[in-house]
Formats: structure tokens, C-alpha cells, sequence
């Protein structure tokens, strides 16, 4: 068994860095451990429109500690009543796509979609732009059993979308059942899926293990065992259409710790240690590559990058608590020993 790994410096393509206090505490994580990042745009008030993408970009540069390399790849949240008109602008000022959230569906998803006819127009212009669409596939229907929420959003809204936008690249993101991997797999090149690493490494099990762990509750809320490892084939597989997609979503470990505790895990911290955690529990380590450094950027179009990360078996013990501005942080796995240790990150000659 090889005991060191260097693949191709990795990307995150989906993350919350949030802002303020909060953007300076995780932003040196995720640069150390990933090249760029798709940063999600439910900050409160959410980045709507493209002059807020940009200020936005320029705190998360200002917060980078000096002679980090990271390249936040910026998004706009898609509102009912975010104008067509915004897709050109956003696509001549670099910001590579947009979020559908349904209104409710997350964290900060209030200002969300209602109805998709009601964003039509600014799909068809996504389309035409080449802006990526970033779909949280969860139905709001509190009639729909939480567990269920992802198969139905599939059903009764993205196989339509998909028909009526052909064009138009889709990535579901943090799939998190088996009948999402399988659609993703079978729906052809312009759709694509994020994997999170605690999708990958936990069942809904670890919600409840001891005691109810706030920690392991994100949306879409932990799964079966079976999907799971429907999941890790997925990850695994080689196909193109599955990349890293960390959702490491802060919150005050208060805030998590709450009689209505936020949905989030923090994994921003050790990622990479994570997945490889899951590709080797799964003998495929030899597919993360693809998955963590290529997969993502060959979807979006995007050069792959020059750098290189090294990660080495060596065990070693995740802190359970970390600064986070004036409040605490508690990563996922904390206190827990893993594998992997990302060791050193070479940002390569061209960035
Ligand atoms: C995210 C957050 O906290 O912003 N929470 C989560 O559980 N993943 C929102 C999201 O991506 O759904
Ligand atoms: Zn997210």
C-alpha cells in the first residue's frame, strides 16, 4: 500500500466562505488545501447581482493570507426576479454560474426560486451564455418526508429542466441518494454532480451515534447506508461527471448546538484528508485525482491546474475546536483520528 500520495492541486467546487470575521477564520483552510473554489452566494443579504459577486471577490482576495494561491470562482444567487439581461454581464465579468436554491430548501435560501417558470427567461440566457447552473435539489414540500426530499426534487423539476434547457450545464450538487448518482450518470455530459466528503464517509447513523451530534446535520441530511455506497461507487467510478464539492458550511458550533441548530458541516479543515479517507476505505485511491483535481475543471472549461498536493499516511487527530471571529468552530470529526494528512501543497509555476 503506498503510503504517500501527490496528485494535481485539487479544487473545491462548492463552498461557503461566508464573510467578515467568519471568511477570515476558514478562508486560509481552504486555501491551503484547494487551488479555487466555487463560492456559494447565500450571504445574508444574498449576492444577487454582479457588482455583489465582485465586492464580494475582492474581501475573500483581501482576507488571503500572504503568498496563499486561491482563486475564488464567484456565483450569483437566482432569485424570481433576477433580470436575463444579468447572465451576459455576468458571464463578460467572469463569474462562472448561478444557484437555484428553492425558496426554503437550506440555509439562507429565503430570497429563493418559488416557481421555476418564473426564472425561465434567465435560464434560456444561462444557456446562451455559458453560465453553469448549480441546482440544491431539494423539494420544500414539508408534505415530503425529509429523507425523500432530493428523489422527489428530481422527479417532479430537474428531469423537465434538463429537457427544456439542453444546452445548459447542470450540476446537482451534494448528491446524496442513490437515484441522484444514478440520474447524474444517465442524464448525458452537460449534467454533472458534487460529492461531499461526509456523504462519502458517513450514514444517517452518525446523526444519532451516542446521542443526537449536531455536527453531522447538513442539508440534504445524511442517508442510508445504501446510498452511501451507491455514492462512493459514484465517486470512484472514473466518470467525469462526479468531482469534489466540499458544501463545508461554518456555523457557530452555538448555533449548531441549538434547539433549531443550524444545517452545516465544517470540513474546510481537512477535506482532502476526508476524501481520501473515503477512496481508501473504498481501495480506489487512485481515483481521487480525477475526482478531486481534474473532473471539476474539465466540466466547467476551466485549465487544470499547474500545482501539486502530497498526502501521507500518518495519523493524526482532528481539533475539535477552532477560532471562528469571536465565537468557536467545531469541524466535523473532531477529536477523531484520521489516516491521511495532507503534508505539502505546491502551488505549481503558473499561478
Ligand atoms: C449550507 C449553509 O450553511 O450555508 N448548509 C448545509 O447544510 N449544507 C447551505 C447549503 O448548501 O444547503
Ligand atoms: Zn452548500
Amino acid at each position: 500500500m503506498p503510503d504517500q500520495l501527490r496528485i494535481a492541486r485539487p479544487d473545491d467546487w462548492h463552498l461557503h466562505l461566508r464573510d467578515g470575521a467568519a471568511l477570515a477564520a476558514v478562508l486560509p483552510h481552504s486555501a491551503r488545501q484547494f487551488a479555487r473554489a466555487i463560492v456559494m452566494p447565500n450571504l445574508r443579504p444574498p449576492v444577487v447581482r454582479v457588482e455583489q459577486a465582485l465586492a464580494y471577490r475582492r474581501r475573500i482576495l483581501d482576507a488571503l493570507p500572504a503568498g496563499a494561491a486561491f482563486e475564488p470562482l464567484m456565483t450569483l444567487y437566482l432569485t424570481d426576479t433576477t433580470p436575463p439581461e444579468e447572465m451576459r454581464r455576468a458571464r463578460e465579468a467572469g463569474i462562472v454560474a448561478i444557484k437555484l436554491y428553492p425558496a426554503g430548501a437550506t440555509t439562507n435560501s429565503d430570497a429563493g426560486v418559488t416557481d421555476l417558470k418564473r426564472v425561465a427567461a434567465v435560464l434560456e440566457a444561462a444557456e446562451r451564455e455559458g453560465v453553469v447552473l448549480l441546482v440544491h435539489g431539494e423539494v420544500t414540500d414539508p408534505e415530503v418526508d425529509v429523507f425523500d426530499r432530493e428523489a422527489v426534487f428530481i422527479e417532479r423539476h430537474l428531469v423537465g429542466l434538463r429537457r427544456s434547457f439542453p444546452g445548459l450545464k447542470i450540476v446537482l450538487e451534494h448528491v446524496t441518494t442513490k437515484q441522484g448518482a444514478d440520474y447524474v450518470a444517465e442524464a448525458g455530459q452537460n449534467t454533472a454532480a458534487t460529492l461531499t466528503a461526509h456523504h462519502l464517509l458517513y450514514n444517517r447513523n452518525a446523526l444519532f451515534a451516542g446521542g443526537m451530534r449536531p455536527h453531522w446535520y447538513c442539508l440534504p441530511i445524511l442517508k442510508r447506508e445504501e446510498h452511501r455506497r451507491a455514492l462512493v461507487a459514484a465517486a470512484t467510478s472514473g466518470s467525469g461527471r462526479f468531482f469534489l464539492g466540499t458544501d463545508s458550511a461554518p456555523h457557530a458550533s452555538a448555533l449548531k448546538e441549538h434547539a433549531s441548530g443550524c444545517a452545516g458541516c465544517y470540513t474546510g479543515l481537512h477535506a482532502l484528508e476526508l476524501y481520501a479517507q473515503a477512496f481508501d476505505g473504498a481501495g480506489k485511491l487512485d481515483r481521487l485525482e480525477g475526482f478531486a483535481s481534474f473532473h471539476g475543471a474539465d466540466f466547467y472549461g476551466l485549465p487544470r491546474n499547474a500545482g501539486t498536493a502530497t498526502l501521507r499516511r500518518e495519523a493524526w487527530t482532528v481539533p475539535e475546536v477552532l477560532p471562528f471571529g469571536e465565537a468557536e468552530l467545531k469541524p466535523l470529526a473532531g477529536g477523531e483520528t484520521l489516516a491521511w494528512r495532507l503534508v505539502a501543497a505546491d502551488i505549481g509555476s503558473s499561478q
